[in-house]
């Protein structure tokens, strides 16, 4: 395959990153999660007491910023990269309830997107890659020359990010987890800076009845007549 920037945006738990990670595997192309970046700035945030329940200190984060080194590391046993924060592999620590619960309002602050906005668009620099977020389409590369926006119904999302989170043995209730994403849902279509939205020449697929299978074949079609 000709080496392309494939843009993958849409709500919380749409699977967004297990098709990326897919196709970045199928093309031979490089996987950025640009969530994973949100959210180990957010554990920043968290282990330095700048964000807690209904309490943000944004002048502190903003002036933390420059200390705040993010980097991904290939995991050869699992053949894909994972999260680091300065140097400490935060990959688990990053995915809980806990972190999702605050990251979308860190991800709202301008000084924070512009930050990783550069980091990811200097990763997309030689092309060949396959990114997914909330305005990877539309802001990090709006000259991408595939782009995708997946959708499913919250509570179909809800039940597999409940699944996602009990397998890996966390006690969380699918009330909580549906609430979380009905609000990151709100708070990331809402936000003044970069706001999720489908950009005008995305595909958009609804996944709500679609296996991983089925969503994957169908990917794999519309990429191979781009
Ligand atoms: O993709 P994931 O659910 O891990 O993203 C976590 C949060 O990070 C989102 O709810 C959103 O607030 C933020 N985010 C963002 N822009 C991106 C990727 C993620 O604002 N490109």
């Amino acid at each position: 395959t000709k080496k392309i920037i494939i843009a993958i945006d849409g709500f919380s738990s749409t699977g967004k990153s297990t098709m990326a990670k897919k196709l970045a595997n199928q093309l031979g192309f490089i996987y950025v999660d640009t969530g994973a970046m949100y959210r180990a700035v957010t554990l920043y945030a968290m282990q330095h007491n700048l964000v807690a329940k209904e309490y943000t200190n944004t002048e502190d984060l903003i002036a933390s910023l420059p200390q705040i080194r993010l980097t991904f590391t290939l995991n050869e046993q699992l053949g894909f990269a994972e999260m680091y924060l300065n140097g400490v592999n935060v990959e688990n620590e990053i995915r809980t309830l806990e972190v999702s619960s605050f990251v979308s309002t860190v991800a709202a602050i301008p000084q924070v997107r512009q930050k990783l906005v550069e980091e990811q668009r200097a990763m997309g620099k030689e092309k060949g890659i396959v990114m997914d977020g909330r305005d990877i389409g539309t802001v990090v590369f709006p000259e991408a020359e595939l782009k995708l926006f997946l959708t499913a119904s919250a509570k179909v999302r809800a039940e597999r990010r409940f699944k996602e989170l009990t397998d890996k043995g966390d006690n969380v209730s699918f009330e909580l987890v549906l609430e979380n994403i009905e609000q990151r849902d709100h708070i990331d279509s809402t936000r003044e800076d970069s706001p999720l939205k489908k950009a005008e020449d995305a595909i958009e697929i609804d996944n709500s009845d679609l296996s991983r299978e089925e969503q994957f074949s169908l990917i794999l079609d519309i990429v191979s007549k781009n």
